[in-house]
């Protein structure tokens, strides 16, 4: 089964802006807003133990890991820059009722 939860007003996260949050599993996502719209993803790098909501940059749809500059797309969580190889576990996001939702 998939649960959902709200986690925080939209208008708290601005654009171009990352946060993180620890689901009711345990699971620490980094939650972005790329120009409005609202993604999640593993807090951790795949590639280090960087917090990418602590230590990444949101550029575009882009977050680069600031430890040795890869950088992941946030919506789809597929790797881009090296040295970021492995793909990061993405969420289902969505906003209801004004919260940003996740699903896992
Ligand atoms: Fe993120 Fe190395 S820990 S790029």
């Amino acid at each position: 089964t998939t649960n959902k939860i709200a986690l925080f007003p939209a208008d708290d996260l601005p654009e171009g802006e990352i946060r993180a949050e620890t689901l009711p599993n345990g699971d620490v996502i980094a939650v972005y807003n790329v120009e409005g719209t609202f993604y999640a993803t593993q807090d951790q790098c795949s590639h280090g133990e960087a917090s990418l909501a602590e230590e990444g940059d949101l550029c575009g749809k882009f977050v680069e890991c600031s430890w040795h500059f890869g950088t992941f797309d946030v919506t789809t969580g597929e790797p881009g820059l090296t040295p970021c190889e492995i793909p990061l576990k993405t969420y289902r996001a969505s906003v209801e009722d004004g919260k940003v939702c996740v699903e896992y």
